[in-house]
């Protein structure tokens, strides 16, 4: 705690260049500063706590300081034990006001090359509020928490979730054996706090009036919970904004895929074969990418429709296990667990890269090559192993198969970023103000929001907008302003 500023983060005197890097950032976030101009005297989030899991960039500190501009009160930790931006961390707990000794910012828990049960301690920090809590009818004063929770992948949401469960029973369950590490950990911190207070959770989860989530996986889960009916507090999938998924997902990993790969292994893309496992958004974006470095791309899919548009977009589709034999690189996007297996590890050429963009690093089998009889890590720089085979051939892994666009490299760019952003923000906005307007439900933001976002980030590249007369409007059925889309058209 510096300045009354509660903070872990690696170094704060890499502050100044971060300020200078958000400062560019903010020119290139018009939709961001776009919402700081149209709420400038309004404040629609006074009043909001709202605690952060999202990757700790440079892009995500002008989101974070766009919420501060906005009103409201934040904690902030990255929901990836390597996608921290040291420099960016530093600068948001100092703030753009604030000093070395005395910081101004937010409360930020977060560096590159967390532990698992560091990246643990920081998301409960980051969900833990300082002061007084609401009082029990019993008259004790409960843990004080957020009212709001940004979330990327679901983690903190579900912490907040299994942290209640696990109250109610009154027990935490033992882990298995077979339980990823990840799990492991996750059950020890809780085991921890639920013992120590058998409320902390409950309370929190009552306290929030809703969570906008950011990505493909943290939305399975919210749909998973309120399809079982434990949904806590109402949700936003920000995800399924037409300006996020269509353009965070396949232009972001278009840019930021290959800029992963160059600064972990810097080999030449052109000429090699790649494969992409999974044609979704986040894959048709990475096969363009490595395509665009003049790589030849296999694509393998389990969707028939998505690995027919593959087909059509001039990819070779194929099988995982029939790909191997000649792939120089292999890059999943599924979201999916258990890809690309040990066994499949085994047969890459020698040198081949494996690398994972998809939310969580069970897409690739870690356990299993760590286990594997004979093998031999040898540690490249950090982020790049390679793994060395009995027989002597070896790959070599990046970001011991986390995302490898924030591990390697800086995730995506801030242009891209200022679209998903900004549906964060409007998102955050809509539930603090019209919390009784939602159930424990999932929502999706209205069409003329993603309009509005789209039309800002256009105007910002000198984009011209062909206007509708009325007779076309009327001719195709929408209004002159818009939506301009029915909601089955899919873009
Ligand atoms: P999506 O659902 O559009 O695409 C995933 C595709 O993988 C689907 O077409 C599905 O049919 C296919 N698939 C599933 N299992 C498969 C298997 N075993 N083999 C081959 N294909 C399989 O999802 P989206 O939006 O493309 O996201 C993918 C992942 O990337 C998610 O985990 C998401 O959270 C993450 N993501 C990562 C970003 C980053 O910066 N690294 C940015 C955005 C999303």
């Amino acid at each position: 705690t510096r300045g009354g500023i509660e903070f872990a983060v690696a170094d704060l005197d890499a502050a100044e260049f971060g300020r200078k890097e958000i400062r560019l950032a903010e020119h290139e976030m018009p939709g961001l500063m776009a919402l700081r101009r149209e709420y400038a005297e309004v404040y629609p989030l006074r009043g909001a706590r709202i605690s952060g899991s999202l990757h700790m960039t440079v892009q995500t500190a002008v989101l974070i300081e766009t919420l501060v501009a906005l009103g409201a009160e934040v904690r902030w930790a990255s929901c990836n034990i390597f996608s921290t931006q040291d420099h960016a961390a530093a600068a948001v707990v100092i703030g753009p006001h604030g000093s070395a000794e005395e910081p101004k910012g937010v409360p930020v828990f977060a560096w590159k090359g967390e532990s698992l049960e560091e990246y643990w301690w920081c998301t409960e920090r980051m969900l833990t509020w300082d002061g007084e809590g609401p009082t029990a009818s019993d008259g004790r004063t409960l843990q004080a928490g957020p009212n709001m929770i940004l979330d990327d992948g679901g983690d903190a949401t579900m912490l907040v979730h299994k942290g209640a469960e696990y109250e109610k029973a009154g027990v935490v369950p033992a882990a298995g054996a077979d339980d990823a590490d990840e799990w492991k950990v996750f059950l020890e911190l809780l085991r921890a706090s639920v013992v120590a207070d058998g409320s902390k959770w409950t309370t929190i989860g009552a306290g929030v009036r809703g969570v906008t989530e950011e990505t493909t996986t943290g939305v399975l889960r919210l749909y998973q919970l309120a399809a079982a009916g434990e949904l806590l507090f109402p949700a936003i999938n920000v995800n399924d904004a037409v300006t996020k998924s269509k353009f965070d997902n396949r232009y972001g990993i278009r840019h930021s895929l290959v800029d992963g790969i160059n600064r972990g292994t810097d080999v030449l893309i052109g000429g090699k074969v790649a494969v992409v496992c999974g044609y979704g958004d986040v894959g048709k974006g990475a096969a363009e990418s490595l395509r665009g470095q003049g790589a030849r791309v296999i694509v393998t899919e389990i969707d028939p429709i998505c690995a027919l548009q593959a087909a059509m977009d001039g990819y070779q589709v194929k099988r995982l296990e029939n790909a191997l034999p000649e792939a120089d690189l292999v890059i999943t996007t599924t979201g999916n667990k258990d890809v690309v297996m040990v066994e499949h590890m085994a047969k890459m050429k020698h040198q081949a890269i494996l690398g994972n963009i998809g939310h969580f690093d069970n897409e690739l089998d870690m356990a299993g090559l760590a286990r594997y009889p004979g093998i031999r890590r040898v540690t490249i720089k950090p982020q790049v192993d390679e793994w060395v085979f009995p027989n002597g051939n070896t790959i070599i892994v990046l970001s011991e198969g986390r995302l490898l666009n924030l591990g390697n490299a800086t995730g995506h760019p801030s242009f891209v970023m200022s679209n998903s952003f900004s549906n964060q923000v409007i998102a955050q906005i809509e539930l603090f103000t019209k919390q009784a307007e939602y159930d424990k439900e999932v929502y999706r933001l209205p069409k003329k929001l993603d309009e509005k976002v789209a039309r800002i980030h256009l105007d910002a590249l000198g984009g011209e907008l062909t206007k509708l007369t009325k007779e076309q409007a009327e001719y195709i059925d929408v209004d002159v302003e818009g939506p301009f889309k029915s909601e089955h058209y899919r873009y």
